[in-house]
């Protein structure tokens, strides 16, 4: 059956095979459709009412779960957002049939990004697996572009044959091949060599080969379980041993071709070769594929960390119909059922190639290494966007260390080479001992893995929860700025339903979003006093309503709590902190003034941090999806903070015998726990203003 697309005008899209590309626009497509010929796919604009629905719904599904097209994966810890969206979709798959969604969706602007392929002219790349399906494809797509390839094949055979239709399908071609059964991690090793050898520069490597599953269980002659050892360890190998070169060779980038059956796998430390379960069916290969996803990620962490100009990305490629499944025996039932859909449903290689095309070539993707591309997993459409993997290993960092240090101890293991990634182990990282780090948003994406790698070289970064680290900052920032007019406090911790405690001995929550930010006032107030003008802005929340005081337990670990009586406490804190910061302010007739602000309930990374067992975290999760801010989204106005005093029935924000005492209370603990004195600049003139 042939297939047609509708896409954005500006967008080349391939339509069967990736030679041929042609810009369609929904007109043209129209005029295309001949009579007796196939009916014109769905456009858009002319879709039933009940569509429009169903695909504004989705569209804002996506945009309100903040599930966006490219976006690092390892940022998204939630499964919540990526739970809802697969459902909506397989909603729509059930209630619309199975012709309607893949044209509902290659319809949906954006989401087809047709491999657009830059040219290539220069570059050598090498393709695994390229004498058949979606290595085939992928070859042939980087020759038509200029691109030198040299692929790799089990089969001289085979290979041969390869090589001689690529060269009459892409006149000119720079096509070369190498056998190597890349089971066998004594080849693998061997053909690394032999690449090395022969000194081409190498700056793409597409790692495609692969097997799927298998009735039987199957073990190579080194003892790994045959799936394990093609689709996982031989890609991880070959990779190691070429990245020297690679990284040696300036901007490149490294391809490692997954699959959706990372759902099913699962990791275990005792059986790295996958042989303790005697199987070599749909679990190893999922295992397989799953490990070449944490392997990418730790990888792309790790030349981050370097510097390097390598990036490394993972992509699936849809259900595809290539000889993958012919190869297999139908016994084993799963067989049976791929086959069949993938024959039913699944896309062409060349289709099927577009994400390996797309992770290996287009410039829109510099510096966003890291990414898995691919199809939706609930549509198979023919697309290649950021995707989140559905098993929630992908997202453990330790894991992905792990796997890495596993991986190499297989390798030498069974090749007897030693320290083969020693170079990637962060040698460009000094020793960071002694210093003080102050890492914006330490605590999520890119900032998380920049303050893992400084704490790994000895840096201390100021995470705010220590009020020993808050003191080491504040004097990094007083012996680094002469003036200081402007502090914004915002860093915050939300609820958890576990209830944890500092090394300092106070909640934690308390800790970071009360106690931080205080104490870093009180030492820069001096500074910032004698800078002139300036303002202090505490970012406060609503949550204040639900805080209440406590004189006799100012650490906030006498409930045993981190949930939200905890957050409302230290966001009461905050606040009632900021009026007594600004009465002593003006009593002193400071140019500095001091503002609280609460943003409203914004749509951002925080509620994504939420484990979901703490009823509250639902329901502030929905709300804010539902009528969250965006983060940009800022009104001003007034605000009449609501407060807590039960036993007076008085708000306590408006208790100034409250700030006073909160104050005084405040340094104590913070005298307590840092063992100093926090400087007095703004001694209490009176008890009211
Ligand atoms: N098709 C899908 O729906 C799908 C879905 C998700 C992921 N994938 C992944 O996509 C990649 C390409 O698969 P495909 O669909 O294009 O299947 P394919 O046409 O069978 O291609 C697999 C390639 O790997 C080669 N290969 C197999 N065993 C090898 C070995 N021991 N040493 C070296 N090369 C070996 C094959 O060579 P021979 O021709 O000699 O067998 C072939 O060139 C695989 O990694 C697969 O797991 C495919």
């Amino acid at each position: 059956m042939k297939l047609q697309y509708t896409c954005r005008p500006q967008m080349q899209l391939a339509e069967n095979g990736l030679a041929s590309q042609q810009v369609l626009v929904p007109q043209q497509l129209q005029q295309q459709a001949a009579p007796g010929a196939l009916p014109a796919p769905l456009i858009i604009n002319q879709l039933p009412a009940q569509i429009w629905v169903a695909r504004t719904a989705y569209v804002w599904l996506r945009c309100s779960t903040g599930f966006t097209d490219v976006e690092y994966a390892t940022m998204h810890q939630n499964s919540f957002s990526r739970r809802c969206n697969e459902c909506f979709a397989l909603l729509v798959l059930v209630v619309q049939g199975n012709e309607l969604p893949q044209n509902l969706l290659e319809s949906i602007s954006g989401w087809i990004k047709g491999p657009n392929i830059p040219d290539q002219t220069g570059k050598v790349a090498v393709v695994s697996g390229f004498n058949s399906g979606i290595g085939y494809n992928t070859t042939r797509a980087l020759l038509e572009h200029g691109a030198e390839v040299i692929g790799i094949c089990r089969s001289d055979e085979r290979g041969h044959e390869a090589v001689q239709q690529l060269k009459e399908q892409v006149p000119g071609a720079k096509i070369s091949m190498k056998v190597c059964n890349m089971e066998l991690l004594s080849n693998v090793r061997a053909l690394a060599s032999e690449l090395l050898a022969s000194n081409v520069n190498i700056s793409l490597l597409v790692n495609n080969a692969g097997r799927f599953i298998d009735e039987r269980f199957t073990v190579t002659k080194e003892g790994l379980e045959h799936t394990m050892a093609l689709d996982y360890f031989g890609h991880a190998m070959l990779t190691l041993l070429l990245l020297e070169k690679m990284l040696s060779n300036g901007p490149g980038r490294i391809v490692n071709v997954c699959s959706m059956a990372e759902m099913f796998g699962s990791l275990d430390w005792n059986d790295m070769k996958g042989v303790a379960r005697h199987t070599s069916g749909m679990p190893i290969y999922g295992r397989a594929k799953l490990s070449l996803l944490l392997f990418t990620y730790e990888l792309q962490r790790r030349l981050r960390l370097a510097g390097a100009q390598v990036e490394a990305f993972a992509v699936h490629p849809g259900l595809v119909n290539s000889p993958l499944f012919s190869k297999m025996s139908f016994r084993y039932p799963f067989a049976v059922f791929t086959f069949a859909m993938s024959t039913i449903m699944g896309l062409t290689p060349a289709q099927g190639a577009a994400s390996s095309i797309y992770a290996a070539t287009h410039p829109e993707l510099s510096g966003k290494g890291g990414l898995y591309l691919g199809p939706s997993y609930a549509f198979n459409a023919f697309s290649c966007c950021a995707r989140k993997p559905v098993n929630p290993r992908a997202y453990d960092v330790d894991a992905w260390r792990r796997l890495w240090d596993e991986t190499e101890a297989v390798i030498e293991e069974v090749t007897g080479q030693q320290s083969i990634s020693g170079w990637i182990k962060g040698p460009n990282i000094p020793d960071q001992t002694g210093k003080v780090a102050v890492v914006s948003g330490f605590n999520s994406g890119i900032g998380y893995h920049t303050t893992r790698a400084l704490l790994e070289h000895g840096a201390e970064v100021c995470n705010m929860e220590l009020l020993s680290n808050v003191r080491a900052l504040a004097s990094e920032l007083l012996a680094a700025n002469a003036k200081i007019s402007l502090l914004v406090n915002v860093a915050g911790r939300f609820l958890d339903e576990t209830f944890s405690v500092t090394k300092e001995g106070i909640e934690h929550t308390i800790a970071v979003t009360y106690f931080g930010h205080a104490m870093l006032t009180l030492l820069l107030l001096e500074r910032m006093l004698s800078s002139g003008p300036g303002r202090i802005v505490n970012v406060i929340s609503e949550a204040e309503m639900f805080g209440s005081l406590d004189w006799n337990d100012m650490k906030g670990v006498a409930r045993r709590s981190s949930g939200m009586p905890a957050y409302g406490r230290a966001k009461l804190s905050l606040l009632l902190f900021t009026y007594e910061l600004q009465r002593r302010l003006r009593l002193a007739g400071a140019q500095v003034e001091a503002f609280a602000v609460h943003p409203g309930v914004a749509n951002t990374r925080m509620f994504d941090k939420l484990t979901f067992r703490y009823p509250f975290s639902i329901f502030t999760y929905t709300m804010s999806a539902i009528m969250g801010l965006t983060p940009a989204q800022i009104f001003c106005c007034d605000y009449t903070p609501c407060g807590n005093n039960s036993a007076t029935g008085q708000p306590r924000a408006y208790d100034v015998d409250a700030w006073r005492r909160l104050w005084d209370e405040t340094e104590a603990v913070i005298e307590e726990v840092t063992g100093q004195q926090v400087p007095r600049m703004l001694p209490p003139v009176g008890t009211r203003v």
